[in-house]
């Protein structure tokens, strides 16, 4: 499998009060030509700082890579000058966001922004420029392209804005697409077609993509792979088809039993007790031991590694000695 992007031990804090908040610590994660990769985990993990750092997006921001790696096809991203960034993105490495309107300037039409982007990565004319655009606009569903490409962002609903975005995106024919939950803004049909969308695009392309959203279900529908994150950590990583039935880490079960299900009761449904702890006031050890039903005396002292496991990696105690002999290490870790 050909390997696109490798993030190596990501570090990322923000600055406050003249001190670094880390946010990241220590992010593990790869995607493989022709992958999706979905990366879950609920509000506040860092699932969007991730993808903003593997872009270098924090401009702007008072954020800042502290440590780590981020590997694109063999290059070195953090090693790159912004001008030189600018050369990837949008054209190796596209990105889409959950809202629209982040990535789209409400006050130029359409035409011509999808136009700039193509013009400046694919050296094209500006007549190429675009008819490639109608039919990129065309490829992703939409009606009448000629007279949208004429039209402002604002003119547009939120499933078409959408279109729009994913179109704009993929013009230039990128490898790495990431997508931070790009469909949560919309109502429920519209999801489900902007899904299919991406997924066919990426079948037909063989793109990479790493899906962001916190939503499992649809995790379990167009990915391969799922990487599980909490507090800022990696905590497991599976192949989907071996999700439901072989995910270890109970942070992963809990998200999996609240994945709401067809006809139930919506007031039952399941969450996982508790909340996702501050950066400014992170528990020692397992950082998931104080929402953990499993939780054992060695999870409140002690972080666990992100550990190999019987079909990916897992970030627990009870994972990485097994339930038996991690009990025989925490009685003696109490003496
Ligand atoms: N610009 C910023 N300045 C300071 N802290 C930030 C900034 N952006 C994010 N953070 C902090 O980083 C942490 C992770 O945020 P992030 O947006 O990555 O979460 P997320 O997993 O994408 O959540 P969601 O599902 O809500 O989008 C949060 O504690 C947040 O407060
Ligand atoms: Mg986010």
């Amino acid at each position: 499998m050909e390997q696109l992007l490798k993030v190596s031990n990501l570090q990322t804090g923000f600055s406050k009060d003249g001190q670094v908040q880390k946010i990241l610590h220590g992010i593990d994660l790869q995607v493989n030509k022709g992958e999706i990769v979905g990366l879950v985990g609920e509000s506040g993990s860092g699932k969007s700082v991730t993808s903003l750092s593997i872009m270098q997006l924090l401009q702007g921001t008072s954020g800042k890579i502290i440590d780590g790696d981020v590997n694109y096809k063999g290059v070195d991203l953090l090693s790159l000058k912004e001008s030189a960034m600018r050369k990837y993105r949008g054209k190796e490495l596209s990105m889409i966001f959950q809202e629209p309107m982040t990535s789209l300037n409400p006050v130029v039409k359409v035409g011509k922004q999808m136009r700039e982007i193509i013009m400046l990565h694919l050296n094209y004319s500006k007549d190429q420029a675009h008819k490639h655009a109608i039919s990129m606009l065309e490829s992703v569903g939409i009606p009448r392209a000629a007279d949208i490409m004429k039209g402002y962002p604002h003119e547009l609903s939120g499933g078409m804005l959408q279109r729009v975005m994913i179109a704009m995106q993929i013009s230039c024919h990128p490898s790495l697409l990431i997508a931070d939950e790009p469909t949560t803004a919309l109502d429920v049909t519209i999801q489900a077609q902007i899904l299919q969308l991406l997924k066919d695009i990426q079948q037909s392309t063989d793109m990479g993509v790493l899906f962001i959203t916190h939503d499992l279900g649809v995790v379990s529908e167009i990915c391969d792979r799922v990487v599980v994150m909490y507090a800022g950590r990696v905590v497991e990583e599976l192949p989907v088809d071996r999700l439901f039935e072989d995910a270890r880490h109970p942070y992963t079960k809990g998200l999996i039993q609240s994945i709401p299900k067809i006809g139930a009761n919506k007031r039952k449904l399941f969450s996982i007790a508790g909340t996702v702890p501050s950066p400014r006031n992170m528990p020692t050890g397992c950082k998931f031991a104080p929402r953990c039903e499993y939780a054992m005396d060695i999870c409140r002292q002690k972080e666990p590694d992100l550990l190999p496991s019987k079909y990916g990696k897992s970030r627990c105690w009870l994972e990485s000695t097994g339930e038996e002999e991690a009990y025989e290490r925490e009685l003696s870790y109490r003496d």
